[in-house]
């Protein structure tokens, strides 16, 4: 996609498009879709904080630790490198794209995402992956905080009951043996911390498209999105 082609509004700064929603509704599959879709950039930014959980692991700082963590987070030696193809992140030298990718990461990152000093210290780091010819940014606050005056919103959502299936389904296809009723234990958990906390709690953005993805496929959620994306960029 050319700059050329956004409309006069847009085309003077970098288009951002932002994906928000709990953990398991298809954020990531959605993101990655559309900035292909748009051949933008794509900022996990969940992932940034599941690479402080590792290395606030690493450096045996609890996750409550509030004064271990924020200097961690400022300083975060971490890198987004692409190999063959493939995007790998690397937290002090070591790869750790597959370590990032655990349930116990992903409850540790919630946790320290609770913490205001945490958040705002890799505020600047996630704004600096707006770059032309555009982002699309996944997470929980892409919206509301991060990008506020993005160009077109969505929020994913989905119940946690078809949320925690999905999440059966693919863990099962690793070959992991799993519980539903654990997952939906763990995503309900997840779910009240990131809703409840006081800086910057899961919710939609006022002006954000608001997409239920529990009865639809990905292909369908693609189109919806596209759809009013379009409307918005050009
Ligand atoms: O999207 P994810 O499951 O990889 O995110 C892991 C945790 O990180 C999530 O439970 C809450 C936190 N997070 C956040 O607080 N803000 C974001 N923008 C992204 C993730």
């Amino acid at each position: 996609m050319s700059q050329s082609s956004l409309s006069p509004a847009v085309s003077s700064r970098i288009p951002i498009i932002t994906i928000d929603g709990p953990s398991g509704a298809g954020k990531g599959t959605l993101s990655a879709m559309l900035a292909e879709a748009y051949q933008m950039n794509f900022l996990d930014s969940g992932a940034i904080y599941r690479v402080l959980s590792v290395a606030a692991t690493h450096h045996q700082i609890a996750f409550d630790d509030e004064e271990g963590l924020v200097p961690l987070a400022s300083g975060l030696d971490v890198s987004f490198e692409t190999f063959d193809t493939q995007s790998r992140i690397i937290l002090e030298g070591e790869d750790v794209t597959d370590d990032i990718r655990t349930e116990e990461v992903g409850a540790g990152a919630s946790k320290v995402a609770v913490i205001p000093r945490v958040r705002e210290a890799l505020l600047r780091r996630q704004r600096g992956f707006a770059q032309t010819p555009g982002l699309v940014a996944d997470g929980r606050d892409m919206g509301t905080v991060v990008f506020q005056d993005a160009d077109a919103k969505i929020f994913l959502t989905a119940s946690a009951e078809a949320r925690a299936q999905r999440r059966y389904e693919q863990l099962k296809d690793k070959g992991h043996d799993v519980k539903l009723s654990r997952l939906l234990l763990d995503i309900q958990a997840r779910d009240e911390r990131d809703q409840n906390r006081s800086a910057a709690p899961l919710r939609p953005a006022k002006d954000a498209l608001i997409i239920d993805s529990s009865e639809l496929s990905i292909v369908q959620v693609f189109e919806k999105a596209k759809e009013y994306i379009d409307t918005k960029l050009f």
